[in-house]
């Protein structure tokens, strides 16, 4: 007897740094996966893609593109109107009957008073009130967002180093893992934190990357001033106990990223 081919999994976000890690462990695990994007892109083996943006509310596309669809994996984000977009998501996976809803957020998004990790907060309470068993996993900033930050701040003649603000960055392909592990399982509500494996003064993380870039550059302590500065001095951003911890390390994947 033929085995019936399981559903697709809908991937928002799987054209981004973390989707491009999330979609192949899909498929290596046998799910045909659809992803939603807002620019058109050819089929290829068992991945289609629905042209599509999250914050044009309701659309027919967004309805297409759930058609037959049990689990999403919800990664679209951008730096505004993640709490708007997960919304939109969120009515029309209802009516759609989905039965799993994932979502990716970020360790602070309740703790942190900045609009991006308030969006975060806003979509996590989306996501919870929608009436579709759920998980969500916060994870920590990604090596790909650390190694931009420290790219644009290598530039300056001098680096401001803020004093006390730390991050503990994680491996996007650690956070993909992580993610299919959840949305092959059970829904399971806010998971543990996903942090990388050491923490960092932000100078730090500068440091070595221009190290590893081969220059250098005076860094000079400055004081974060406000709400923000304080939050993030006591650690609002770091992961909370009985955290999850990904396997590579921030001096791992410049080592890579240098040799690639
Ligand atoms: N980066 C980090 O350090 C970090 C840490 C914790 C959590 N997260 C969360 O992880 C998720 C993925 O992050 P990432 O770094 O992989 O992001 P990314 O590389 O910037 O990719 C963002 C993805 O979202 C899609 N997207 C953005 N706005 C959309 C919209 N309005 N409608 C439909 N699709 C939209 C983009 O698709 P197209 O451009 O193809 O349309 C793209 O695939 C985000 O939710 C982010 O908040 C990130």
């Amino acid at each position: 007897m033929k085995t019936p081919t399981p559903a697709p999994i809908l991937v928002t976000g799987g054209t981004g740094t973390l989707g491009s890690h999330v979609v192949p462990l899909l498929r290596a695990a046998g799910h045909p996966v659809r992803i939603l994007t807002r620019h058109s892109h050819e089929p290829t083996v068992g991945i289609e893609y629905h042209a599509c943006d999250l914050l044009q509310g309701d659309s027919d596309a967004l309805t297409t593109a759930l058609e037959g669809v049990e689990t999403v994996l919800h990664l679209a984000g951008g730096p505004k109107g993640d709490d708007e977009a997960t919304e939109n998501l969120v009515r029309a996976a209802r009516t759609a009957g989905v039965r799993h809803l994932v979502y990716i957020s970020v360790i602070g998004a309740d703790r942190i008073p900045l609009a991006y990790f308030r969006a975060k907060l806003g979509a996590e309470r989306a996501v919870a009130a929608s009436g579709i068993p759920w998980t969500t996993l916060r994870a920590a900033q990604f090596h790909d967002l650390a190694l931009t930050v420290a790219q644009k701040m290598g530039k300056l003649p001098v680096v401001p180093a803020p004093g006390g603000m730390r991050w503990e960055p994680v491996d996007a392909r650690d956070v993909a893992a992580r993610l299919v592990e959840l949305t092959l399982n059970d829904p399971a509500g806010l998971v543990a934190d996903l942090s990388g494996p050491e923490v960092y003064g932000l100078g730090e993380l500068v440091r070595q990357y221009l190290d590893s870039a081969g220059r250098r550059r005076p860094l000079m302590p400055v004081r974060m001033p406000g709400k923000v500065g304080r939050a993030y001095r006591t650690g609002e951003n770091l992961a909370t106990a009985g955290a999850t911890v990904g396997t590579r390390t921030w001096e791992a994947f410049l080592a890579e990223r240098k040799a690639g």
